[in-house]
């Protein structure tokens, strides 16, 4: 079996383990905590998940790196590097609201080469390969042909930090007069996926990390969108913002958001 495909299986068996481990614990948590501000948690199902997923990263692949959420980075130097989200959407898990999902994106010579999200609430699951396509549950999934931000469903998301929160208000203030309707579902990695398979039409965040958008971004292009930072220029993982649409209403998009 190739090597990539072998990834994908263990990222695949890794987020399916860990987010039916999170929807069973779900309004069963036994510890929340804040990581610095009132408003950003963290519980013990994010840590025991995380745990779960490295533990398996390291038994198949030992020589691999690992970027994950809740413990940090682990290199080793060798050719791939595993970045984790155990639990993306750890607020809405928190107050039992079921959007939350999994993310493991797996980068290997400067770009994510595998995209794995798992929702269990939904029993979905998100998988993209570079070059491959992406699927959900299996089927090739491609984003919406709508054409103009008026007839558009987009998502935002707003960062832990209050001025952060005031600075993407003025921007989800202009979406919402100009779009048919914007979301705020609470799982980036999720709204993601969405654009992917054409429920979002487009969605923007400025304050992300890696395990946010690693997945999420290579499903979005995979399945024919762009992904592009404000100012239209190739998205990169390590970038905090990002600007996700099915291609189409992009250069509106970017416009409404004042590039
Ligand atoms: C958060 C979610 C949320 C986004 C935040 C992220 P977490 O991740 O993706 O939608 O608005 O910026 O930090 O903390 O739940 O893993
Ligand atoms: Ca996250
Ligand atoms: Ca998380």
């Amino acid at each position: 079996m190739k090597e990539l495909e072998r990834i994908k299986e263990v990222a695949i068996d890794a987020a399916r383990e860990a987010g039916t481990y999170a929807l069973n614990r779900m309004g069963n948590l036994v510890e929340i905590s804040h990581k610095g501000g009132f408003t950003n948690l963290v519980t013990d199902v994010d840590k025991k998940c995380e745990k779960g997923i490295i533990d398996r990263i390291k038994k198949e692949f030992p020589s691999h790196s690992i970027l994950a959420e809740e413990s940090g980075e682990e290199v080793t130097g060798g050719p791939f590097r595993w970045i984790v989200d155990p639990l993306d959407g750890t607020t809405n898990y928190a107050h039992a609201f079921p959007v939350f999902c999994v993310s493991i994106g797996v980068v290997s010579g400067g770009s994510v080469k595998v995209a794995v999200v798992y929702d269990p609430s939904r029993d979905e699951l998100f998988t993209a390969e570079e070059g491959k396509g992406a699927f959900l549950n299996g089927r090739p999934i491609n984003v919406s042909d709508m054409e103009k931000v008026r007839d558009s469903l987009l998502a935002t998301g707003f960062a832990y930090n209050i001025e952060g929160k005031l600075a993407n208000i003025k921007y989800f203030k202009v979406m919402m007069e100009k779009a048919q309707a914007v979301r705020r579902p609470g799982s980036a990695a999720l709204d993601l996926c969405y654009v992917a398979c054409g429920r979002f039409d487009g969605f923007w965040e400025f304050d992300l990390n890696p395990w946010d958008t690693a997945a999420g971004q290579l499903i979005v292009k995979e399945a024919g969108g762009t992904v592009a930072l404000l100012n239209g220029k190739p998205f990169d993982i390590h970038e905090k913002e990002i600007v996700a649409t099915n291609g189409k209403i992009h250069k509106e998009m970017l416009t409404l958001l004042g590039s």
